[in-house]
C-alpha cells in the first residue's frame, strides 16, 4: 500500500487520459461550493483530504503552504461534518491560533480534514487559478 493510494490514483489518471472514467470504482461524492457560487461534485474515496479530493476539480482548493501549518486553506463544512475524521491535534492547534479558541467548528483546514463517508458539502473560499499561477492577474 502506497501513501494516499498513489498507484491507484496514477492508474485512474492514465485511464482518464485514454478516455476512460477518472472516477474511483467505489467511493462517494463530495460537493464543493466554489467562490463564484457554483457547485461541483467529485467522486472520491475515504481517507482523502478535502485538498486531495479537490484535485479532481478544474480549480482545486488553494493550499499556500507545503507543510500544513499556514492555516489559510480554511473551508466551511456546510453539510456532513460527521463524515469527516475529527480534527487532529495539529489541525485544532492551527485553527485555534488563527481563529481563536471560540471558533466555529464548521471551519476546517482542507489539507488536514480527511473524508470518512458521503454527504459532505464544502464551501471553498479560495481556489487555484491558472492565471494567478502564470502571473497574469
Ligand atoms: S495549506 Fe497551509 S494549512 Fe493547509
Amino acid at each position: 500500500m502506497t501513501p494516499f493510494g498513489i498507484r491507484k490514483r496514477i492508474k485512474r489518471l492514465i485511464s482518464g487520459a485514454r478516455g476512460g472514467s477518472t472516477a474511483p470504482e467505489q467511493g462517494f461524492d463530495v460537493a464543493f461550493v466554489l467562490p463564484d457560487g457554483s457547485t461541483r461534485s467529485v467522486r472520491t474515496e475515504a481517507q482523502y483530504t478535502l485538498t486531495m479530493a479537490s484535485q479532481l476539480l478544474e480549480t482545486p482548493i488553494d493550499t499556500p503552504c507545503p507543510d500544513g501549518h499556514c492555516g489559510l486553506c480554511q473551508v466551511r463544512i456546510l453539510e456532513g461534518l460527521g463524515s469527516l475524521a475529527p480534527e487532529s491535534t495539529t489541525e485544532a492547534e492551527i485553527l485555534d491560533k488563527v481563529l481563536g479558541p471560540g471558533r466555529d467548528k464548521a471551519i476546517r483546514l482542507a489539507c488536514h480534514a480527511r473524508l470518512r463517508g458521503p454527504g459532505v458539502k464544502v464551501a471553498v473560499q479560495k481556489v487555484w487559478r491558472l492565471e494567478e499561477i502564470r502571473g497574469n492577474t
